[in-house]
Order: structure tokens, then sequence, then C-alpha cells
């Protein structure tokens, strides 16, 4: 339980705010590269802050204020140039440092009033990494975008889907510390949704959570393993502040506002040996539905029936309702963490897991359960015979809506049979 001061405390994102600082000071993913192909400028808002993101004819990207500084025009709707974007009302042209680097009008007009000079609005670094447009809203001088290792996995073919979630970062990142949830959430749940009532999927029966720099790990016994499983040797990973990650796929839950979350997925499938070499050209990234044309939650795949689970908490949890129990540990060892950086922040110290030394920022290594099948790969055989890895063949299983075209690329590299899931002989 936390009380209201504290609950504020860990779910305001504002800038000024202790936590929206926190989180200030962390590069977040925000938008797939992919995503600008044939859209150069997407409105993003962000931790409350209300701007564009942009990819301009050179090919650079910037995140600028979604408001023009001359009479507030709605950037969203410019155009962008050679250098920058340019207002659509007027013609201001801004570049990505949100400098005003262009005033047609008074350029012409009223050369010696150096108008434009004066005209600056907010613009925030972005880097691209991993198929990814990340965003750093924070103080100079900026960390580093962490290299996490799956980064630089070769033979493999990664996607990037993104979702608004209406709720708090918080109750979402909640979950990435929750190891019974895939019991109920996931596995049971799936069972009941098929109109089936049972059998029920192996009940946990130990939990343990451990920190390390980058975040904590969480392990896990159910009643069909023991503690040689790498469910309990590797365990999954909570990373600090925002992320999730389980060994394939990384999960961000990066705060739209108080009230709303970007969920932000990087997976990796590695293709069989028989498919070797590839080289994945292009990190496609596509947005997944939450809702279906009626309106009503998307339940069949696991992390939308995540989003249910969490949106269910309410906009944002009151948590000073909430009785924990002990599967919550990870989840007080989280929250306690997090206070523990707000300290550290007041005290002009760095929060956990910000990389600033470029000697360490190469190919980070995380637990990885099926390291061997993710980095040395498996023969279609050892592929199909997987446990994690067989029923992805089928279908993207995390989430619901993948374009049809995303999913012909990912049966060219594997090498399956357009429509079947099998592979081609
Ligand atoms: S409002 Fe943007 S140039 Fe006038
Ligand atoms: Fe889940």
């Amino acid at each position: 339980m936390l009380n209201e001061e504290r609950n504020r405390t860990l779910t305001q994102v504002g800038r000024g705010t202790p936590m929206g600082e926190l989180l200030r000071r962390h590069w977040m993913p925000v938008a797939g590269v992919a995503e600008f192909d044939d859209t150069p400028i997407r409105a993003l808002r962000l931790m409350g802050e209300d701007l564009v993101l942009y990819k301009d004819l050179g090919g650079k990207f910037g995140l600028i204020d979604r408001r023009c500084a001359h009479r507030r025009a709605d950037l969203l709707h410019g155009y962008v140039e050679p250098d920058g974007l340019r207002c659509s009302y007027h013609g201001w042209n801004y570049d990505a440092t949100g400098r005003c680097i262009g005033q047609p009008y008074e350029d012409i007009a009223h050369p010696e009033l150096n108008a434009k000079d004066s005209v600056r609005i907010t613009a925030y670094p972005v880097e691209i990494k991993a198929g990814l447009v990340w965003a750093y809203l924070g103080p100079a001088p900026a960390p580093l975008v962490p290299d996490w290792e799956p980064f630089s996995w070769g033979n493999g073919f990664a996607q990037v889907v993104i979702s608004e979630v209406p709720c708090n970062w918080l109750q979402c990142q909640e979950n990435s510390i929750d190891p019974v949830h895939f019991e109920w959430t996931h596995s049971n749940w799936k069972t009941r949704l098929a109109g089936r009532t049972g059998p029920y999927a192996p009940t946990h029966l130990k939990v343990g959570f451990e920190e390390f720099e980058f975040g904590l790990v969480y392990k896990r016994i159910r009643e069909d393993t023991s503690e040689k499983d790498p469910l309990w040797v590797i365990g999954r990973t909570c990373l600090w502040p925002n992320a999730f990650f389980l060994g394939d796929h990384f999960e961000w839950r990066v705060p739209i506002d108080d009230e709303n979350t970007l969920s932000v997925t990087w997976s990796f499938m590695r293709v069989p040996r028989e498919s070797e070499p590839y080289v994945q050209e292009r990190i496609p990234a596509w947005r997944g539905p939450t809702v279906d044309a009626d309106g009503r939650w998307i339940t069949s795949h696991v992390m939308n029936q995540d989003f249910v689970a969490w949106s269910g908490q309410g906009r944002i949890a009151d948590r000073t309702q909430e009785h924990l129990a002990p599967s919550d540990a990870g989840i007080v060892m989280l929250r306690k963490r997090l206070f523990d950086d707000l300290k550290a922040l007041e005290e002009g110290r760095d929060p956990r897991g910000i990389l600033r030394d470029p000697a360490k920022n190469l190919a980070v290594r995380l637990p990885v359960a099926a390291r061997r099948a993710l980095t040395e790969g498996m023969t279609r055989a050892e592929l199909l015979a997987h446990p994690q890895f067989k029923g992805m063949l089928a279908d993207y299983v995390f989430q619901a809506g993948q374009p049809r075209a995303v999913r012909a690329e990912f049966e060219r590299a594997m090498g399956l049979i357009p429509g079947t899931g099998q592979f081609a002989s």
C-alpha cells in the first residue's frame, strides 16, 4: 500500500514533478524509424508535453514543440524541409535544435531586424537505435542510449509494435516484476476465453527477486519446474525505470501523460539455421490496436491481455486501497528503488541504470534464458520442438493486428510457406 502522497509522487510525470524529472534522465523509445518512411511528421505527447517528431528531407530526425512560436499553429500540419520542419501557416522554418532558421516574409522585407534569431522553441535530442527513435527530455549532458545486447544479434527478424494504453505508466511497469500474473492473465484466462474451464496451468510454488545493475530479476518455480529450470536460474528482467526484458523482447512503458502510456515493444526472432545468413534491411514498426471495431478490448494476444489488466486498475491505480501479498515482494522492491532514485536525484546523483561510459555501453549483457537459441540459432527441427519459439512461427503472439506485409516479411525471413506457419521443404 502507498499513501496518497507517495502514490502521487510515483505516478506524476509532468516537468518539475519528482518522478517526471527522474524519468527525464533516461532515453525513451518513442517511435519506430520505419513509421517515417511514408509519414514524415507524427504528433507525440510525452510526459505531458505536446511535441512533433519528424524526419526532414535530409533524413534527420527532430523532436520539437507542437506549436509554432509565431501564432501557435500546429506543426503536425507543417512540412519537412531539407533541414527542419516548416510551419504551414506563414512558413517559419525550425531546425532540430528548435532554432527558427527562416521567416520568409521578415527575412526579405525586414532583414535588418534579424527577427528569427530571437525565436526558439522547445527541442529535444533524438537518436536512432535498433529501428527505434529514442528521445531524451532531461538536462544536459544526456547519457547514452543503452546498447542492449539483443540490438546487435544477427540472423534474426526484429519488429517494433506500439500501442497507447489508457492508464498511468507505473501500473504497467509493476507488471514487469509480477511473475504470478502469467498463470492467471495469460495461461488460464486464455483457457477460459477459449470456452474451456480447464485444465489450468501449473501453479506457482515459489518466486524470488534479485537486484542487479540495470534492474530486478524475478525467478519462479511452478509445479512443473524446479530450481534447475531457466525460469529460476536466469529469470526475467524488470529494467530501470520503465522496461521489461524477457530474453527475446523488450517492452517499454513510456508515459504519454499521467493517465496514458505508450507501450513500445521490440521483439526478435532468430531465423532457423537453414535460412542463414539473414540480414534484416529494415526493422518494421506497426501500431497495435487495443480495441476491436465495436470498441471492445482485444484479449486474444499476450500483451493485449496485459493492457486489459493494467487499464482495469484505473487511470491511476489507487494504491491506498490495495492489499499487497507475498507474491508482490518485487513490486515493493521496485517502488523502494524508485524512491531511492528520487533521493539520489535530489542529492545531485544519477539514478540507477544510467550509462555514460561508451566503453561500457557496448552490447550490454542482460539475463537471457534461451541464449543459445537466440545467439547461435537452431535448425528448423529444433525450432519446431522449442517450447518458447515454436508458437511464434504461426502468429505474432505478443499483440493482435500485425499487418500482412510484416507477416509476409517474417515468413520470408524464416523460410515459411506463406499463410501456413510451416517450413518449405
Ligand atoms: S503560425 Fe506558424 S508561421 Fe505563423
Ligand atoms: Fe503479462
